[in-house]
């Protein structure tokens, strides 16, 4: 049978998901490590599955333009710091959740304390990965992943995201300019600095740089837009997740400002708008351009 574009994509897509669950298994410190217990906890949730999107994007970027690079330090990089942000994101003190990734989240397999160790130590982990992963075979390149990622997930970008979604819960002041805020930094920061991260790799010019910066931006707005509307319409069972926990939380989300339509509108203009851009970004890019749609269409 001949493949057809999209069964290639899918079977690439697959195979870069194993490559990342390879590297994770390899390059995490050993469970039995002493505290096992916290080792275990760190294990535990990386390892829980999850659709991969940020590490694949890192290697994404890689491959789109010519480079002996390997991607894969970083991009268990970017899940280490991605999965301190859900285990933390879970807690009692913030989203409050029992299920994450289809299992018990790692508060409810360990326990609150347990948890947030865990999460401070995935966090710190990533630092870790990029500078033993470059540090002394390219610095330069390592030094510029450090300020990437250091950046998109600080006070001023990702965790400010989390602090004004939280705030956001307890103000009737729900406007355009404050969700954009939260879209922006909780979510597309990463995944921006993820696509970009790739591209450093490659040793890429400012300009692809930038390019892939407004991909990255634009495609994780569109993503936490769909994570929105999956909440709103979909079930635990489907989303390894709880449903409805944003309206719940009283959330302000792109469903609770514009009413789902409008989301949906808002997500596929997005996601275009992402893939008009990497169309320009140019090199190897059918593949970033697939994954773009997909993650656009998808139901978890
Ligand atoms: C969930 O991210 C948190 C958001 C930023 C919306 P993902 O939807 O990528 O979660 P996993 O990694 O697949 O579990
Ligand atoms: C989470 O946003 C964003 C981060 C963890 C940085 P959500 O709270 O919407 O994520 P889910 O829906 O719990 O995965
Ligand atoms: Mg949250
Ligand atoms: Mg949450
Ligand atoms: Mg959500």
């Amino acid at each position: 049978m001949q493949n057809t574009p999209q069964s290639d994509f899918k079977a690439t897509l697959k195979a870069m998901q194993q490559r990342v669950e390879d590297s994770i298994e390899a390059l995490l410190p050993p469970a039995n490590l002493r505290p096992a217990v916290l080792h275990e906890a760190m294990r535990y949730s990386m390892k829980a599955g999850g659709k991969r999107l940020r590490p694949v994007l890192v290697m994404a970027g890689q491959s789109l333009f010519p480079n002996t690079n390997d991607p894969m330090h970083a991009a268990v990089a970017v899940e280490c710091l991605h999965t301190y942000t859900l285990i933390h994101d879970d807690l009692p003190c913030m989203d409050d959740s029992d299920l994450r990734r289809g299992k018990p989240t790692c508060l409810k397999q360990f326990d609150e304390e347990t948890a947030l160790l865990a999460g401070d130590s995935l966090l710190t982990y990533a630092f870790y990965l990029l500078a033993k992963g470059y540090g002394k075979t390219i610095p330069q390149i390592a030094i510029s992943l450090v300020e990437d990622l250091a950046r998109s997930s600080g006070s001023e970008k990702l965790i400010g995201g989390q602090m004004e979604d939280l705030l956001g819960e307890r103000t009737n002041e729900r406007t355009a300019e404050k969700l954009e805020y939260i879209h922006h930094n909780k979510t597309a920061e990463l995944i921006l600095a993820s696509l970009v991260m790739g591209v450093r790799l490659t040793g890429a010019d400012e300009k692809k740089i930038a390019l892939a910066t407004e991909v990255g931006r634009t495609m994780g707005l569109a993503f936490q837009a769909i994570d929105d509307i999956l909440d709103a319409t979909s079930t635990a069972e489907q989303l390894g997740k709880p449903a409805g926990n944003d309206e719940k939380l009283n959330k302000l989300t792109v469903v609770s400002l514009f009413g789902l339509e409008a989301a949906r509108k808002r997500a596929r203009e997005l996601s275009e708008k992402a893939i008009a851009t990497a169309q320009e970004l140019g090199g190897d890019n059918a593949f970033l351009i697939e994954l773009i749609r997909s993650m656009e269409k998808r139901v978890s």
